[in-house]
């Protein structure tokens, strides 16, 4: 059932290119540069008229909320809060009529995402569920939503579920701004053309694979590690970290790399290895003078690129290309090479990838 694969996680990294495709099937009409979402002609009027959107998730889920809201500030422009579902279900939180609340969950069963949207719902919001789980009870709680239909996920740590949310976001957000005017016609449909483009574009990634695993040896015996990124990739260095610290036990954390300034810098030394996830995008210039300051500080940098690159390759320790993408799209590209480093690690160290110690796939318990 691993499909020849050692672990359920590898096999879900390498369906990841097959899965995309899967989620955007029927959604995506590329010959027609058009997207169609049945949740958007079923409740246009609520969605196109919604004062705000108020994400609630866990963990992966979380993170790809934070994606969504950048997203559907671009295309939408309309205002989005990503809650911690945890927090956000008992600070009595406020919600305004005309809100929609978006619940993000891979299980369907997170009890602190069920209990945020049971409580959004009592509120009077529109309840969207982006979920993976068919007929699970965040799905039946939702009055409308997105499958992101990637398959059951096994492995605990949660990988092609991550990229079927940030795609089936981009999808809703790409299909809202249509709707509201609010993106030019020629980016909806650049856009849509490269979607079409991003699984050809993953296999790329899982092809540097062996690559991958040898700069993920050079980590092993790390104790720390810290995650670098900005924009549209900054959500991309926090699931980094959590995939470290969840399956390798090393202590990792996740940065916007321009916060480094306010703290973080002060553990670089020789022993840091620092991640920079730092491809061709609008914020490049600026965190390559992040990445020049750890260097100057002796960091070992390790750094996600975009094909071609030479600035950063000059300076960094290691480099793992991926093919150029537009600047919305990147993460769905650069969080496969921190998957696999994740992966290899763990692996180097002998642990137990699929079942991690002290979690569990789906957390039923607050
Ligand atoms: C990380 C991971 C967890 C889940 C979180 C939410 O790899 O798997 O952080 O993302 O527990 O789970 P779902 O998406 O099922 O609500």
């Amino acid at each position: 059932e691993k499909g020849g694969f050692d672990h359920f996680m590898l096999k879900e990294i390498y369906d990841q290119p097959r899965c995309i495709s899967d989620c955007m099937r029927g959604r995506l009409l590329l010959k027609e540069k058009r997207i169609v979402l049945s949740t958007i002609n079923l409740h246009r009027n609520e969605l196109v008229n919604a004062g705000r959107f108020v994400i609630v998730a866990c963990g992966t889920s979380w993170h790809a909320g934070l994606i969504g809201k950048q997203l559907i500030e671009q295309w939408a422009k309309i205002p989005v809060e990503v809650e911690y579902a945890s927090e956000f279900r008992y600070r009595n939180p406020v919600i305004l009529p005309g809100d929609v609340v978006i619940a993000i969950s891979q299980s369907g069963e997170t009890a602190d995402t069920l209990a945020a949207f049971e409580l959004a719902k009592k509120s009077g919001a529109l309840c969207f569920g982006i979920v993976n789980a068919v007929g699970s009870s965040i799905a039946r709680a939702s009055d409308t939503g997105i499958y992101i239909h990637v398959g059951p996920e096994i492995g605990v740590a949660s990988t092609k579920a991550f990229t079927g949310q940030v795609t089936v976001l981009t999808l809703f957000a790409l299909a809202l701004g249509h709707e509201l005017g609010t993106i030019p016609q020629q980016e909806y449909e650049d856009t849509i053309e490269e979607l079409g483009r991003i699984p050809g574009k993953i296999k790329t990634v899982l092809e540097k694979d062996s690559k991958i695993k040898d700069i993920a040896r050079t980590l092993t015996y790390a104790e720390n590690a810290l995650y670098m990124g900005r924009g549209y990739n900054y959500p991309v260095a926090l699931e980094g970290a959590l995939k470290l610290k969840e399956i390798s036990y090393i202590h990792a954390e996740g940065y916007p790399a321009a916060e480094m300034k306010h703290g973080p810098i002060a553990l670089i030394d020789e022993d840091m290895p620092v991640v920079f996830v730092a491809t061709h995008h609008q914020l490049y210039k600026k965190i390559l003078s992040n990445i020049e300051e750890v260097k100057a500080r002796n960091g070992r940098i390790i750094a996600i690129v975009t094909e071609g690159d030479e600035a950063v390759s000059d300076i960094a320790e290691a480099t793992i290309e991926v093919p150029p993408t537009l600047a919305p799209l990147a993460p769905l590209l650069s969080v496969i090479p921190l998957q696999l480093t994740a992966y290899h690690v763990a692996v180097e160290k002998g642990l137990n990838v699929d079942q991690p110690r002290n979690l569990a796939k789906s957390v039923t318990v607050e």
